[in-house]
């Protein structure tokens, strides 16, 4: 195998298909929403790697915190051979993990951003040239085939991406991620937890706007791809917390009444002024919840770390 391989199980005009039907569904259903995948082209991968630098962001030092503590125990506790990661991004809390685990054979990142991937990839094997890399250009909540590399494996799962998952679409999600393991295997799974209102508000909504240029890109990514004539400077971000359902949501409001049209789905959307579109949810948990939801799935969790301030759980569990 070439140390580099980067393979596209999502044909591309699969991907633009998969944009408009989420697209002419989320805008012509009330309340509006998007799905939050199409935020990440390569700008707005970008624009997230700035987000995780942000002094208001604290759930990627505190998973990284975790990572750099725990990987010699998840590495004795596994065993991987091989390292699946869902929604890779930058691969960079990663590399804790690469270098705890001393008898990896393969690193299989995950991801829709193609730029994401490239560039992580490219960069771990300069790093690493010994450690065989297959990244996958696939959507993890459509049914993913991994490489027919060895065991055990390890799927990890970071960053409190799954919170960015609907309850019923996460329940689907580790069911099928269960689907593609074996007796031995594991998931390390990072989950934000809940905490004070105030400090998750100013994470989704920080004082330098990079958030609400991120929650924008969404707009143009679909401006771009299917000709729409969004103005994302007559919206407005918002996050707020839903106590209820202990999650962020990331809105973008619009300011004015307005239509938007998009032509590759002959559809014109009318916005009322202070009309929300819905583009995030990003879940907060508590042990017990994820106990039980990889539970239902399958798994049993053997291990909950958090970090110091108890902002942020990885967890791993086993296929049971
Ligand atoms: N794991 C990294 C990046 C988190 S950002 C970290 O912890 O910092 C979320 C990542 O998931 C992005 O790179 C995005 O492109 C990817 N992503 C989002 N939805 C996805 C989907 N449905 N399938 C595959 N990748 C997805
Ligand atoms: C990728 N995901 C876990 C991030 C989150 O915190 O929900 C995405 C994000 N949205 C706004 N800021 C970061």
């Amino acid at each position: 195998m070439s140390p580099f391989l980067l393979t596209r199980t999502l044909p591309e005009d699969a991907t633009e298909a998969a944009l408009r039907a989420d697209v002419l569904h989320g805008l012509s259903h009330t309340p509006k929403t998007l799905p939050p995948k199409w935020f990440y082209d390569a700008r707005g991968s970008e624009l997230f790697d700035k987000i995780t630098e942000l002094p208001e962001y604290y759930p990627t030092r505190a998973e990284r915190e975790i990572l750099a503590a725990r990987a010699p125990e998840i590495a004795r506790a596994t065993g991987a051979r091989t390292l699946v990661e869902l929604g890779s991004g930058s691969s960079e809390k990663t590399r804790h993990l690469l270098d705890a685990l001393s008898g990896l054979h393969t690193y299989v990142p995950v991801d829709v951003s193609e730029s994401a991937l490239t560039q992580a990839g490219h960069a771990l094997i300069a790093e690493r040239p010994e450690l065989g890399v297959h990244a996958l250009i696939a959507d993890f909540t459509g049914g993913l085939a991994l490489p027919g590399t060895p065991g055990p494996r390890l799927v990890a799962f970071l960053g409190g991406t799954i919170g960015n998952l609907l309850p019923a679409e996460r329940a689907a999600f580790l069911t099928s991620v269960r689907a593609l393991l074996s007796p031995g295997d594991a998931l390390l799974l990072g989950t934000d937890l809940v905490k004070d209102e105030s400090v998750l508000v100013a994470a989704y909504d920080d004082a330098a706007g990079v958030t609400a240029e991120f929650d924008k890109n969404v707009l143009t990514v679909v401006n771009r791809e299917l000709g729409a004539d969004f103005d994302p400077e007559a919206f407005t971000h918002v996050a707020l917390w839903d106590a209820e359902h202990e999650w962020i949501e990331m809105r973008l409001r619009s300011r004015t009444e307005q239509t938007v049209k998009i032509p590759a789905l002959d559809l014109a959307v009318d916005f009322a002024a202070g009309e929300d579109l819905r583009t995030e949810i990003s879940a907060k948990f508590r042990e017990d919840g994820v106990r039980r939801e990889v539970a239902a799935a399958g798994f049993d969790l053997t291990h909950w770390w958090t970090d110091r301030e108890s902002r942020f759980a990885l967890s791993l569990s086993v296929v049971r």
